[in-house]
């Protein structure tokens, strides 16, 4: 809901959908943008302040969309520019407003611009767009050791126009999305454009993926993964969180400034995808002049455990205000396994494994999972900050552990040899109507990738007005969120509970919440006198909060 006041995005809740998998309008079993504005209502019912769409543009679909190929229009696959502006003017009419994704790092290799690089010569400013180099060992082998984050090598080798074995050229993620050259400005003015092109269309803000590797360390030397004091740190991972990359954020943070309306609460936000760890170097992504926003993925691999969690919280919020900014918490998205099944697994001191899950790995405890992933969620929408939300979380879906192997798309799958089961098993489309075929996901019964039989007592008309359900507990954690503006509230910890439970109370202008956490093992008794907001067991038991549970209390 869009409300008075300044900075909107400081406190907002924002909701991702991954276009291919929330609501399919014409029944190709791929979901799209007719389908998202129809089903728009569920998150004002959801109460939620914002959408995050990943991306729906002109895409040989490598990636499930992160190889853009026209950043200017949208893939038949999901509609048209004319169903994206029904799509965000239905959105901003039931208040709620609309981030699109922008991939700056790489384009796919079928962008006009890579396929004018393939037919021009080396060194030719066409190739300077992107990062082509001659191979080493004369020219047989790449030019250096960087490996692919999808697996295998981070170069492929190009035949050139006259048939001949040419030149290399660089793609962090899968060969057909080459890294583009920052260096060169054609490349900043160009996406810059691109950043103007979905302002000029009403856009709310831009999630940025790949934040921190768009600069590259001068001369792309070898990367040394080994430890050695001697060795320059950033020479270590020269692809990532290169100091250059700041100046670009503060462009971007100018452009996205001069779309502000004086006296109107409407700030166009960024919102940065970097893997960076520790959190005072993410924090510099989120200093005044740059960014709005940084997911907070150490949190998100955050065990289940109370030290571990007190310190997060404590290290994260600490680290977000010594630069000014609130903290942008976050457990699920596309790229990790859901939370809901992370937590069903043995928690350990350390950060948790996000990777995709086989019907041969272990499997997880299940309804563990969903009780300590409504738990930790209750635990997260009680922060000062912004909070995002992954698609179906709101339901308390599972990883899809069980998908066949055929089924897989995700491109780390096969550039693994299926080492790596990748992240398919998070993205399976919605279950809407428990009795209908794709559980409602489209007409038509089809879905991309096969939905468990689990997700039917999830599907929304199964959980909609039912007390305890986990759509009804997120519902009710959001309202009393705004209501107490716990979003913009200041966190204390409370040192009178058990040194196994995480206690803290939020105070803003608008009231006080209490927080009763308990990762630990043993039931803790209420304080005499509690006034129970909200609790995350199902029902729980009076007077106490059980193992796994949350309790809001009111003050
Ligand atoms: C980001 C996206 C991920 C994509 C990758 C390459 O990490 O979130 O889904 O595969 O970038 O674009």
């Amino acid at each position: 809901m869009v409300r008075p006041g300044q900075q909107w995005w400081r406190d907002a809740v924002i909701y991702q959908i991954y276009p291919r998998s929330w609501a399919d309008s014409d029944g190709d079993g791929i979901g799209d943008l007719p389908g998202i504005t129809q089903r728009l209502p569920h998150l004002t019912y959801l109460g939620v302040d914002a959408v995050w769409l990943s991306p729906f543009y002109t895409s040989p679909q490598r990636d499930g969309g992160y190889d853009v190929a026209d950043y200017r229009d949208v893939d038949p696959l999901f509609g048209t520019l004319a169903d994206f502006d029904a799509l965000t003017a239905r959105a901003h009419e039931l208040g709620l407003r609309v981030i699109v994704d922008i991939v700056p790092n790489h384009s796919s290799s079928d962008h006009p611009w890579f396929q004018a690089a393939l037919a021009s010569p080396p060194g030719s400013p066409e190739r300077a767009r992107y990062l082509f180099r001659d191979g080493s060992d004369g020219g047989r082998l790449p030019p250096n050791n960087w490996t692919s984050m999808f697996g295998g090598p981070a170069w492929t080798r190009i035949t050139e126009a006259d048939g001949s074995p040419g030149q290399w050229y660089l793609h962090m993620f899968d060969r057909s999305q080459p890294d583009f050259d920052w260096t060169n400005p054609e490349v900043r003015d160009e996406l810059e454009d691109v950043l103007r092109f979905w302002l000029d269309r009403g856009v709310d803000g831009f999630r940025i993926d790949v934040a921190h590797g768009l600069v590259k360390y001068e001369n792309l030397p070898d990367t040394d993964l080994t430890l050695d004091a001697n060795v320059d740190a950033t020479a270590l991972a020269p692809m990532w969180d290169q100091p250059g990359v700041h100046e670009i954020y503060r462009s971007w943070r100018r452009l996205a400034d001069s779309y502000a309306i004086e006296g109107q609460d409407a700030d166009r936000i960024l919102c940065a995808e970097a893997w960076v760890l520790p959190g005072p170097a993410l924090a510099q992504y989120v200093r005044a002049d740059e960014l709005h926003q940084s997911f907070n993925f150490e949190y998100l691999m955050t065990p289940w455990l109370t030290a571990d969690q007190r310190a997060a919280i404590t290290d994260s919020l600490a680290q977000a205000d010594a630069v000014g900014a609130p903290q942008t918490w976050v457990l699920s998205n596309h790229d990790v396994v859901r939370h809901a099944t992370r937590l069903g697994y043995p928690q350990r001191p350390g950060l948790q494994r996000i990777e995709g899950i086989g019907a041969d790995d272990p499997q997880p405890d299940a309804a563990l999972g969903l009780r300590r992933a409504r738990a930790a969620t209750a635990v997260m929408l009680a922060l000062p900050g912004s909070a995002y939300l992954f698609q179906g979380e709101e339901l308390g879906l599972p990883e899809a552990t069980q998908l066949p192997d055929e089924a897989r798309q995700d491109p780390t799958f096969a550039r693994t040899d299926g080492k790596s089961k990748g992240r398919d098993g998070c993205r399976v489309p919605i279950p809407w109507e428990g009795d209908a075929p794709s559980y409602g996901f489209g007409p038509g019964g089809r879905s991309w990738l096969p939905q468990p039989p689990e997700y039917a007592d999830l599907a929304v008309d199964r959980q909609r007005d039912v007390p305890g359900s986990t759509l009804e507990l997120y519902r009710q954690l959001l309202a009393l969120r705004r209501k107490h503006r716990l979003g913009r509230g200041r966190l204390v910890w409370l040192d009178d509970q058990p040194h196994d439970v995480l206690a803290f109370r939020v105070e803003s202008d608008e009231g006080a919440v209490t927080v009763l956490a308990n990762p630990g093992g043993s039931p803790l008794p209420l304080p005499a006198g509690a006034q129970i907001l909200a609790r995350t067991g199902t029902p729980g038991t009076a007077g106490q909060v059980d193992p796994d549970e949350t309790v809001w209390l009111n003050g």
